[in-house]
């Protein structure tokens, strides 16, 4: 029964004394275990889309640290990659893709194809066999608008200025592009959910760069009609909506997005994003990666106060955004002694 892991009992509204705890990037380079394979690999995109390797990984900090969650390997990109756009990582130079820079550019793109996406699949079936019974297993995908700031850019940017330069100068042919988006993310969505998937995330990593009207035409309003097709067919399903540097609109997304749960970044005040919300909402988050970094009483003392601050609601601890790279593995020891500790403040 799903009951019996922690993270679901909290997405379903339940508050637990200790937060069921996991990390978005938990799976990557700060772990030894995983440079091993990934060095072995032809690229990025191919690690990711052989299901041998990628369940492997997806395993990997469950055996270290035993999370309440697994989050499945893979990466938002693969999307555009199964649109025709194909994608590839550089080392160190990040995602790189062949820039969509005109209307027609965009309507030039082929159909989504799932049967691409088959791997990513394969992976879920064979991590679902390997988790510990009281772990919970998340797919996710790409919110419209971060993926279509990457597809526009070719890559990404600091402030993802040429996605917003599109959609100011060419609303109509942007909005088919995050139409088309929102059919093929609830399509992959559905496929994941269907493959062993228990709780979904959407991530919009650079929801935070737009403007008031912008920010609810291409990130808020995109990312309710998902979760509206998601709950039409899969109800029981938990979704959790990651909007990156939301900030002060966290209150307008937790009544208006329709998901179960609400990851915090690092900049919010979690005693604000408590008092802003109705005692029911489920927050997740929302621990400084550097914080992570720097270890020692800093690391103690964010935890500790992140803790407190959620103490009485229902909260899922996890970072502000992903675990960096040069994370000392046991700084994540630590955080995770700390949080399931009796006795915090
Ligand atoms: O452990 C997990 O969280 C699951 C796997 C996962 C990855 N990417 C693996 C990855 C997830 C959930 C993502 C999401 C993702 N990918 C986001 C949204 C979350 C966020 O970080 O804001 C975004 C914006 C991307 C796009 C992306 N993928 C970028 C910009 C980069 C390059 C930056 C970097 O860290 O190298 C990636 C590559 C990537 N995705 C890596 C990993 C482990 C590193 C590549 C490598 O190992 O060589």
């Amino acid at each position: 029964m799903s009951e019996q892991k922690p993270m679901i009992a909290v997405l379903r509204g339940e508050t637990r004394a200790t937060p069921p705890m996991w990390l978005m990037r938990q799976a990557g380079r700060y772990l030894p275990e995983y440079r091993a394979l990934r060095a072995q690999a032809k690229s990025f995109l191919d690690f990711c889309y052989t299901p041998a390797t990628a369940a492997e990984v997806t395993l990997q900090p469950i055996r270290r640290f035993h999370f309440d969650a697994a989050i499945l390997f893979s990466d938002i990109l693969v999307v555009p990659d199964a649109m025709g756009q194909p994608v590839s990582f550089e080392s160190g130079a990040g995602p790189k893709l062949e820039a969509l820079e005109t209307p027609e550019a965009i309507d030039r793109l082929g159909p989504f194809e799932l049967e691409k996406l088959s791997p990513v699949l394969e992976t879920i079936d064979r991590v679902k066999g390997g988790l510990p019974a009281d772990v919970a297993f998340i797919g996710f995908c790409g919110a419209p608008w971060t993926v279509a700031s990457y597809m526009i850019a070719g890559q990404g940017t600091p402030d993802q200025a040429p996605a917003r330069l599109f959609a100011f100068r060419h609303p109509a042919a942007f909005e088919r592009l995050i139409e088309r988006l929102v059919d093929a993310s609830v399509k992959y969505l559905i496929a994941q959910i269907d493959a062993g998937v228990e709780v979904v995330q959407i991530f919009d990593s650079w929801a935070g760069v737009l403007p008031p009207g912008e920010f609810a035409r291409w990130s808020a309003g995109p990312i309710a009609r998902m979760i509206a097709a998601v709950k039409a067919q899969r109800p029981q399903v938990p979704v959790i909506a990651f909007v990156r540097g939301a900030d002060a609109q966290l209150p307008f997304l937790t009544r208006s997005l329709g998901a179960d749960a609400y990851g915090i970044d690092t900049a919010l005040d979690p005693a604000w994003a408590v008092a802003q919300t109705t005692q029911t909402t489920v927050l997740q988050g929302n621990l400084d990666p550097i914080a992570l970094v720097a270890g020692g009483d800093a690391l103690d003392r964010e935890v500790d106060r992140i803790c407190a601050a959620f103490a009485g609601r229902p909260h899922i601890f996890n970072l502000g955004h992903g675990v960096l790279q040069q994370t000392p593995v046991e700084h994540v020891e630590r955080l995770v002694a700390r949080v399931r500790s009796e006795g915090r403040a």
